[in-house]
Order: structure tokens, then sequence, then C-alpha cells
């Protein structure tokens, strides 16, 4: 493509059109692919700082057409399934065979990076491509899913599209606000075209005995394969998580010169004092070799009220811990509220919290895990396994009955951030085992 027309290209993305589409007859290069891709869909979601895919809204709706259109100029199937999820298949030559899926979720975080769900999305389009286009057809259809939803921070609640699949999006959750304008959550799918009294019902889309295995490849989204040197690695298991979006520290506000400490209901000492001890918890179980994380990734008093001369009344955080072990998951949790009760004795406070979301930890399926081992060696890719810290919709998808797999492709900056990076040399090794492993699962 001339320079000038891909800025023009840059500057106002269209859907559907794709430097791809115009060479058709030359060899499917994915490196080519990827590069455009995510240029185009970095350009439609840029939102002055990162990128901004809502939930069930505009910019992963944008991203989803522009997928679909690139899909279709493929000659290949595409439609939207009830909770809107986009499904794109290459027939296989039974279709009654349970199907070889992939893909990923096409939202992010506000101000992410381009990469979290875009990757296994775009991977599993590269991969439909060229296993269309090298003209051997498989025995089993395959399928591409972009996912809805799976972010929690739009919401509250994660993997909302691949729980609606298998009919385990909780119903309550339809009433979760939108974090900026407050409108629910059900709002906002009827508007994405998901059939919300279906989901409500939870009546499965799809039974998980239609689906022989699912791939999802994903970048790693932490510091360890950086560290490793490894570009590509294969994911044993998935850390699950307790939420919960608002805890709230009720004191009493009051003049910071003329209340002296033994009278004093202080919120922010309080909270402080909770996350001192919470901490020194996670420190304790971590030397035991447990597997634990805990954030608190929202912590402020309240803008409208708080001042330098004013001892803050009131808290609020978010709390979330997370473990490969849900057994682990419930204790610390419990551990939490043994302390709300302690702090809030010994300080005159009350700690309040909203409803409580899980998120289950999965195992991935151990025969999938040996097969992209051995791609992996045969395709000469270094790699390991390693387990996930983050959260990925292939745990419902396991937890579902599915067997699943994940492929990790290094990235650098870490994710949830503007920075997020990654080497499109990884991304294109990652790319081909994917396809590897749809190609030989679905023959
Ligand atoms: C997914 O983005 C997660 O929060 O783990
Ligand atoms: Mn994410
Ligand atoms: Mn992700």
């Amino acid at each position: 493509m001339p320079a000038a027309r891909r800025d023009e290209a840059l500057a106002k993305p269209q859907t559907g059109v794709h430097a791809i589409a115009e060479h058709r007859g030359e060899p499917f290069s994915s490196r080519a692919f990827a590069v455009e891709t995510f240029r185009q869909l970095a350009a439609m979601s840029h939102d002055g700082v990162g990128i901004s895919r809502a939930t069930y809204g505009e910019g992963e709706t944008r991203a989803m057409e522009y997928v679909a259109g690139i899909a279709r100029a493929e000659g290949l199937e595409v439609s939207y399934d009830a909770a809107a999820n986009l499904v794109i298949e290459l027939p296989g030559s039974d279709r009654t065979l349970p199907v070889v899926a992939c893909g990923s979720h096409l939202d992010s975080v506000p101000q992410g990076g381009n990469f979290d769900g875009a990757a296994g999305v775009v991977a599993g389009l590269a991969a439909l491509i060229r296993l269309k286009r090298s003209g051997r057809p498989s025995t089993r259809t395959v399928r591409l899913y972009a996912l809805r939803g799976e972010e929690s921070a739009w919401f509250g609640r994660c993997y909302m599209g691949s729980l609606s699949l298998f009919g385990r999006f909780p119903r309550d959750d339809l009433k979760a606000e939108h974090r900026d304008t407050h409108r629910p959550l059900r709002e906002y799918m009827q508007e994405a075209g998901a059939d919300v009294d279906l989901i409500e019902a939870g009546e499965a889309i799809i039974d998980p005995k239609s689906i022989a295995a699912f791939f999802e490849l994903h970048i790693e989204q932490g510091p360890v394969m950086v560290a490793r040197d490894l570009p590509i690695g294969i994911v044993t298991g998935i850390r699950g998580n307790i939420r919960h979006q608002n805890v709230v520290c009720r004191g009493e506000a009051g003049h910071s010169g003329a209340v002296p400490r033994w009278l004093r209901r202080d919120a922010v000492f309080a909270t402080a004092e909770l996350l001192s001890r919470v901490d020194e918890h996670w420190r304790v179980l971590m030397e035991r070799g447990l597997d634990l994380v805990v954030t608190a990734g929202i912590l402020s008093t309240n803008p409208a009220e708080h001042a330098m001369s004013r001892i803050p009344g009131e808290t609020r955080m978010s709390f979330e811990v997370r473990s490969q072990s849900f057994e682990t998951l419930e204790a610390f949790h419990h551990l939490l509220l043994t302390e709300c009760r302690a702090v809030g004795a010994a300080r005159k406070v009350e700690f309040t919290f909203d409803r409580r979301i899980d998120s289950k930890p999965a195992r991935m399926d151990e025969k999938l895990v040996q097969r992209l081992l051995d791609i992996c060696a045969r395709l000469g890719t270094p790699t390991e396994p390693l387990p996930s810290g983050a959260g990925h919709d292939s745990a419902v998808f396991a937890n579902a009955g599915v067997p699943s797999a994940m492929i990790f492709v290094r990235n650098q900056n870490g994710s949830h951030n503007p920075r997020e990076a990654m080497e499109i040399d990884d991304f294109v090794a990652g790319a081909d085992v994917l396809h590897e492993a749809l190609r030989e699962t679905a023959n």
C-alpha cells in the first residue's frame, strides 16, 4: 500500500477494508496481516492516551465489525450469537462433528493496550485465513470467537461473553452499572444486539460437548517470559479471583486540629491499617508456598469534600484477591472480613462491602498442553509451561467442560496500561503454533 494511502487508512479506518484483501493470490503473510490489522484496530480505538474498547460499547462493536468485514472478504462464515459475540467459521467436511474453536476478547480496559485480547482474535483470524487459502478443508469445522466483555473494568464483572455462551452469566450482574454512565449492563447488552432474556434465563447458547477443543492465544501481561527470554509460553492453569468493587470505610469527619487522637474515627488511617494487616497475611502465606496476589486498585476519599484540614470520614476502595486455589481464595476473603471487624472495633469505623464477584480458577487440558508443547518442539520455538496470573476466557471454557489450552506470547511493559507492547516476531511465532494446533486438531 503506498505510504499516503496507508496514512489515510490509519487516520480513518474503514470497516471491512483491509490491505490483505487487496493482495488475493499472493502467499498469505501472517506478519503483514497482523501489522495491518493491529494498526487499524489501534487507530479506531485510540482514546488520546491509550486504547479504549468499552465492554458492550462502541469501541468493542467497531472492532468486531472490522474483524467481521475481513472475514467476509475472505469468504469465511460470519455471524453473531445471542450474547452478541462474533462467530467466524471455516466449515469442515463433516459438520456433525464437534468443532475446534479458538478466540479471545475484543474489549480492553480504559486507556489500556492494543494487544490484550485482540492478539488472540487476530491470530485466530490469520489461522482461519491460512487454513482456507491452503485449499485443504479439514474434517472438523474451525471456529473463531471474538468474545464480548472479558474486562471487569467497565461493569465489575468479567467473562460476560463466554459465561453467556454456557448459560452461566449471573443474572444479578445484568444490573451492574457502567463505571461512567451508571446505566445498567442490560441496556448495553441490548444495544449491542444480545438476547438479554435468554441470558437472564440462564439458557446456554452452545452445548460444551459441541466444542472438541478451545485454544486461546494471549499476551502474557506479566514480566516472566521477558525474564526467561522465551517468545512463547504454554499455560497450565489460570488464577481465579474474588472481588469487591466497592468497600466503604465509614468513620467520622472532623476538624483536623480540634479532635484529639483518642476521639478520632479516621477512615484513611483505618483503611491504611487494614491494608497493612492484609499485606502481612499475604507475605506470610506466600512464605508457606501458597499462590496468591492481592490488589486494592481503587482507593479514594471523596474529592467533593476531602481537604487537608479535615479528618476523612469515608474511604472507598476495591479489593481483589487471585489464586490458582479456590480454597486459598475463600480463606483469604475470610481473613479480610475478620481484619475488617478487628480494625473497625479498634478504630471505631465500619467497613461495608458491595456484592462479592467470584471467578473460578481453571486447569488447562493436559493432552492439549502436551500437544502445544510438541508443536513448539516441531517448529523449533523455545517455550516452557507456566501458570497464568491474569484471568482469561479459557477459564470459562475449561470450567464448562471444554478441553482448553492457551498460548502465551511474550510482551513488554505489562498490560492494562497504554505502554503495553509486543514484538511482531513473537506474535508470529505464537500465531504459527495456534495455526498448527487448529490444523492438527481439526483434521
Ligand atoms: C483480565 O483482564 C484480568 O483482569 O485478569
Ligand atoms: Mn485484560
Ligand atoms: Mn485479556
